[in-house]
Parts: C-alpha cells; sequence; structure tokens
C-alpha cells in the first residue's frame, strides 16, 4: 500500500518535472532516476577518479568518434560527483579540442565549452564499491573473450566497406591479419599421395571414398565450416518474401570429400559458377590452387570475403566469368568443379546471363551442355569436370533433372562419364521448407548427384 501511494506521488511529480522515473517493486522501496545530463567538458575533466587504474588508447577512441560519433555516455557517481565509468571518453574528448579538431556527432558545442552527455542519477554505497565498480566496469567487457571466427568475419566485413574505417572498431589491419593467422590450423589432410591409376586400368585408386558410391552423414560440421562465412540473405522476388532466410550453398562436408576424392596432388583446378566459394575455399584449405568465375556482383564479392576468411596454402583467384565462355586457355586446369544453377530454382543476378533467370528447361539443359563443352576445353586431357546436380518436382512430378543433364552433357561434349555418387543432404534444411512456400516447384529433399566426367586422353575435346 505504502508502495502504491509513493509510486503515484512520483508519477504525478515526474510528470511535473518531466524526468524519467523508474518504479522498482523489489520490496526495497529505492528509487532509480538515472538520467542523462549535459555538462561543460571542463568540468567534467575534473570529475575524473583520482584512483582509476585503466589506461586507454586515446587515439583508437578518437578514431572510433570520427566514424561513429559520441554513443555511449560515461556514468557519474552522485555520492562523490566522480566518474564510475568513461573516463577515457572523456580524456579523448578532452584531447581532441585541444587539438582543435571537430566536435564529433552527439557532442554538443556550447561556446567555449563542449557540452557532453554524462549519465547521472546513481550513488554508490561507499568508496570501496566505488572502486570495484570502475574495475568490473572494464574487466567485465573483457571477460568471455571473443568467438575468434565470427570476429574474424565480421572486421573483414568493416575492412571491405568503403565507409566504415575498420580501427574505428579498435582493431587494426595488423589485429584482423593476426586474427586470420591465429585462426589459420593446419589442415589435418594433405594430398601428398600420388594414387593415379597405378594398376594401369583406367581407375586411379581412390584416396578416401569408393567409386559410385552413396555418401552418407554429410553433416554440416567439419574442420572447414568455422571458416565458412554467413551467407546473404535472399529476398523471394516473385512474392517479395523472405522465405528463403539465406541462399543455400554445397555441404562443406561434400565438397571436403570432392576434394579428397578426385584432386591430386598439384591439381590446379577452376571453379565455375563459384557461387558462395565453398569448392574453391575448401581447396584453398587442403592446399590446392584455382580459380572461381561467377557472373554475380553479390556473389564475387561475397567470394572475396570467403577466401580471405578460409585458411590455406592454396592461391586462389576470383573473376568475372561466364561458365560458357571463361575466356581461360584450353588444356590448362586439372580439375573442374561447378555447382551450377539448378534450374531456376533459386535466382541469383537475373540478368540475362544468370542461367538461373531462365523459365525454360530446355533452355537451361542446352546450358548446362555447353558448360561442359567448355569445362572439357580448359582441362588438361585425362582432367576430370565434377558437377553437383539435384533433380526436382514440378506439380508433385519428379523431373529427372540428373539424367537430362548427363544426357546434355554426353551429347554436346567430349566428356566421358567417370563417376556417379548419390550424395545425402539431409542436413540441407533449405530443402525442408513447408509445401505452402513452395506452389509448384521445389528440389528433391533427400538427395543430389556429385557427377565426374573425363576429358579424353587422345582426342582431346
Ligand atoms: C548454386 S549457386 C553456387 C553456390 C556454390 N555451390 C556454393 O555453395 O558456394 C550458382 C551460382 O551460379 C551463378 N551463375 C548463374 N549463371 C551463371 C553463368 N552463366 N556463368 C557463371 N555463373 C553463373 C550464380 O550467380 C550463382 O552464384
Amino acid at each position: 500500500m505504502r508502495g502504491a501511494a509513493i509510486e503515484i506521488v512520483c508519477m504525478v511529480l515526474c510528470s511535473y518535472f518531466d524526468c524519467i522515473i523508474v518504479w522498482y517493486d523489489d520490496g526495497m522501496d529505492t528509487i532509480d532516476n538515472r538520467q542523462i545530463e549535459y555538462m561543460a567538458l571542463g568540468e567534467l575533466m575534473t570529475r575524473l577518479h583520482p584512483q582509476n587504474p585503466k589506461s586507454h588508447d586515446l587515439g583508437a577512441i578518437i578514431q572510433s568518434y570520427q566514424t561513429h560519433g559520441f554513443v555511449a555516455s560515461g556514468i557519474l557517481d552522485d555520492r562523490t560527483g566522480l566518474f564510475l565509468a568513461g573516463h577515457g571518453r572523456i580524456q579523448a574528448l578532452d584531447s581532441m579540442k585541444r587539438q582543435h579538431m571537430d566536435v564529433p556527432d552527439g557532442i554538443r558545442n556550447g561556446g567555449d565549452d563542449w557540452l557532453v552527455p554524462v549519465q547521472v542519477g546513481y550513488s554508490s554505497k561507499n568508496d570501496v564499491q566505488a572502486k570495484a565498480y570502475i574495475v568490473a566496469d572494464n574487466k567485465l567487457t573483457v571477460l568471455g573473450g571473443w568467438d575468434e571466427p565470427a570476429l574474424a568475419e565480421l572486421l573483414q566485413e568493416v575492412a571491405g566497406s568503403v565507409d566504415v574505417a575498420l580501427e574505428s572498431t579498435g582493431f587494426s589491419g595488423d589485429d584482423l591479419d593476426e586474427l586470420l593467422s591465429d585462426l589459420n590450423e593446419p589442415p589435418t589432410w594433405k594430398p601428398d599421395v600420388d594414387t593415379a591409376d597405378p594398376s594401369g586400368d583406367g581407375i586411379e585408386e581412390l584416396i578416401g571414398y569408393g567409386l559410385s558410391s552413396f555418401w552418407k552423414d554429410l553433416s554440416r560440421e567439419n574442420e572447414i565450416s568455422k571458416y565458412m562465412l554467413t551467407l546473404p540473405p535472399a529476398i523471394d522476388t516473385k512474392s517479395g518474401s523472405t522465405i528463403k532466410a539465406q541462399f543455400s550453398r554445397t555441404n562443406a562436408t561434400a565438397t571436403e570429400r570432392i576434394v579428397k576424392t578426385y584432386m591430386r596432388t598439384g591439381d590446379v583446378f577452376y571453379e565455375m559458377c563459384c557461387g558462395w566459394m565453398t569448392f574453391s575455399s575448401t581447396a584453398k584449405y587442403f592446399g590446392f590452387s584455382g580459380k572461381g568465375g561467377d557472373i554475380w556482383d553479390t556473389s564475387l564479392k561475397f567470394c572475396k570475403r570467403q577466401i580471405l576468411a578460409m585458411p590455406g596454402d592454396g592461391n586462389i583467384e576470383v573473376v568475372y566469368a561466364d561458365c560458357r565462355d571463361t575466356k581461360e586457355s584450353t588444356n590448362y586446369y586439372d580439375f573442374v568443379h561447378s555447382n551450377p544453377p539448378f534450374f531456376s530454382l533459386e535466382t541469383y543476378g537475373g540478368g540475362a546471363d544468370d542461367l538461373a533467370a531462365t523459365n525454360d528447361y530446355d533452355m537451361w539443359i542446352n546450358a548446362m551442355g555447353e558448360m561442359a563443352v567448355e569445362a572439357c576445353r580448359i582441362l588438361t586431357p585425362g582432367g576430370l569436370a565434377n558437377f553437383v546436380i539435384n533433380d526436382y518436382r514440378d506439380g508433385g512430378i519428379l523431373i529427372p533433372m540428373h539424367s537430362d543433364f548427363i544426357n546434355s552433357i554426353l551429347s554436346k561434349s567430349e566428356l566421358m562419364l567417370h563417376d556417379f555418387v548419390v550424395a545425402e543432404v539431409l542436413s540441407q534444411s533449405i530443402r525442408f521448407r513447408k509445401r505452402v512456400q513452395y506452389p509448384a516447384r521445389y528440389t528433391v529433399k533427400c538427395h543430389e548427384y556429385i557427377i565426374t566426367f573425363k576429358k579424353p586422353t587422345e582426342t582431346g575435346c
């Protein structure tokens, strides 16, 4: 009852004085009237706690103000009148003013002095508790450390932006390089076994897996998945809905198996329709060098970041290239990989060169054949072209996309069928959208095909 009466008085006073009063009914009848006041910088410089043990990199704080403005206010202790938090922030402002630098956003120019927002209304219990808080306010933010791959991803995004300086985060380019090299754990597998056709029967000895197999247990977690960056959000352009929260990407365990099964020591590769560089970055991790080409600026931008984020000894180049006309040299690459658009089930750039933008299945199948002709041209004789493809349903009918794909390639190019793997993709949750989200078409949910072709050794393409 007493609490309710005080609450009413508080509400009346609060509306009268236009202040913020928050009532806590915690049984202690406490009134918390924290608020922000603007105070002169010169005055605030006299309020620094004489025993504050934290030193500051004022240059870094100033750089942050120049990008972000003055975002978070310091805290004054009502009991002592001294700062509990924000010493570095005030000292950095004082340094800027002395150097006649511009007033940062969030600070008011009061003529002779700068006016700085500061939080008031909190009273410490005693001197020891106040000093303990000064330490806690600094220490608690660093406890727990960083999720380093997430930090590296975020910093690379800032570093790649044109309008936000990396230094405004408090991290320098050197810090980022160091972070990336710390993440650069050596891979647990190296392609150091030469297994090329040891018995001369036309079938190479495989490093890890059998020919024409069924690949199971393709979990999304492997030793490289932690270096895979988050994909850009995708919007369903037809409905405007954001059902496709993200684009889909090849499972990293599948790309690992492709690399380990089909690539040989020293192979140089080309990835067509490189998309999110899942294959290229996997190959980089295991020490292979090569190039990835795509026609979509969103993908090319992402690929550059993804390659930077992936540790490994391979050198990878990202280029604009149509998979049907890569402009690469004839007979150059030992290995070609592509996970092309699955017809028009997911659209990308949407331009005339986007193979996913056609709604004509025959045109798409024909383009797949042209892609294979180009793969055959740039491959060295005997080199392998490896493609990932799916089937899809249209109005409930299963369309055998993979066999149409194989037929188009075999009829148009000189490539020969070398291997065929059915891969489980149960983990690709994107394929489990509810029926209502798929009016007519969707990919087959539980598997896709990893199909490998070989360029003839003698006849060429
Ligand atoms: C399925 S995504 C590839 C994703 C990739 N498998 C990954 O996980 O990193 C298909 C890509 O093909 C690209 N593409 C579409 N038409 C193309 C063309 N004519 N030439 C090259 N790339 C093309 C799209 O821009 C898209 O990035």
